[in-house]
């Protein structure tokens, strides 16, 4: 395990994108899988809580200290693209950016993976919560994902062996880490895959740029839009402390500046009554949770 970046008591409030919340008990940056195991059993032994952190970009960590282990996959960033015939096998650890895999579709004529226009974070934490836009994710193009349960299991699992739904965790919220995953994308010409990405783009239009947000908080619901609900009932105009529904998409919360976590909560709670209130709708959390709330 040398060299392994261990930290004991550690602040979480720089790694994540609302820049808020408390410390765990400790943050380990495993680099590959085995490392990552260890860590999980580490977890186990001392029967705390255990947090994977991916690239902070969907998660709200709670004010304060966290009793919990995190695992951070930043570390884990190694990534493999073979040529094949009609597209690319590419292998790539739980920590690589999303955005590496998208500059890899323009350069290398890839395509299934420009919906990650304007999408943060890792492969990890976009496989874990299923990330997507317009009706797109990763799903027609996994072929394996490698995971660790928190028992300290590896398994690997065929795309056929995951439930992929809008927003929901293949893995139905099981208790695990994703340490790896084998994509195939198709070739594409380049003509089409900017085509493709411009498209995604332009959907992102409305969205917050530059303000520390976590992507959108609630899913949508069946046939309608969190955000349209959110703007019907005048949340543009809510805040808490420092936190504030955003003026250009009611469905982000803007951390205006020294926000707490209890601040952002306490504000998604009270736009959630109000679609309840006014629409008989329960907006269920896109974002996860850290701690206690
Ligand atoms: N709308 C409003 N007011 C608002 C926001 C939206 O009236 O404040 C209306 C829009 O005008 C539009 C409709 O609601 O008619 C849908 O809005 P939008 O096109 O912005 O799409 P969305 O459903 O709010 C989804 C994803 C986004 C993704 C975009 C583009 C969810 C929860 N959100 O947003 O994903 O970027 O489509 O593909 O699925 C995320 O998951 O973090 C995220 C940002």
């Amino acid at each position: 395990m040398s060299g392994v970046s261990f930290v004991a008591g550690c602040g979480l409030g720089g790694l994540n994108t609302w820049g808020c919340g408390g410390s765990c008990r400790w943050l380990a940056s495993p680099k590959n899988a085995s490392e990552a195991t260890m860590f999980i059993k580490k977890a186990a032994d001392e029967g705390t809580g255990l947090y994977i952190l991916g690239g902070g970009s969907n998660i709200l960590v709670q004010d304060g200290f966290i009793d919990a282990g995190v695992i951070s996959s930043r570390a884990m960033d190694a990534l493999e693209v073979h040529a094949e015939k009609g597209g690319a096998r590419i292998e790539a650890s739980a920590g690589v950016p999303v955005k590496k895999l998208l500059a890899l579709s323009l350069d290398k004529g890839l395509t299934g993976m420009e919906f990650l226009t304007g999408i943060p974070g890792t492969l990890g934490g976009a496989l874990f919560g299923n990330a997507g836009a317009a009706g797109c994710s990763f799903a027609p193009i996994v072929e394996w994902v490698d995971t660790v349960s928190f028992d300290g299991v590896s398994r690997r699992w065929r795309s056929e062996d995951l439930v992929w739904k809008y927003r929901t965790c293949p893995w139905n919220g099981e208790r695990l880490m994703i340490t790896r995953a084998s994509l195939r994308p198709g070739s594409g010409s380049r003509e089409e895959i900017t085509g493709n990405i411009r498209r995604f783009s332009a959907l992102k239009k409305g969205q917050p740029i530059g303000a520390k947000t976590a992507g959108c908080v609630f899913k949508n619901p069946a046939g309608d839009s969190a955000g349209r609900l959110l703007d019907l009932c005048g949340c543009k105009k809510l805040r808490v402390g420092a936190a504030k529904v955003s003026e250009s998409h009611a469905n982000f919360i803007e951390n205006s500046g020294g926000a707490s976590a209890a601040d952002i909560y306490a504000l998604a709670e009270m736009c959630r009554k109000r679609v309840y209130e006014e629409h008989g709708i329960v907006l269920e959390y896109e974002i996860k949770f850290f701690g206690a709330f």
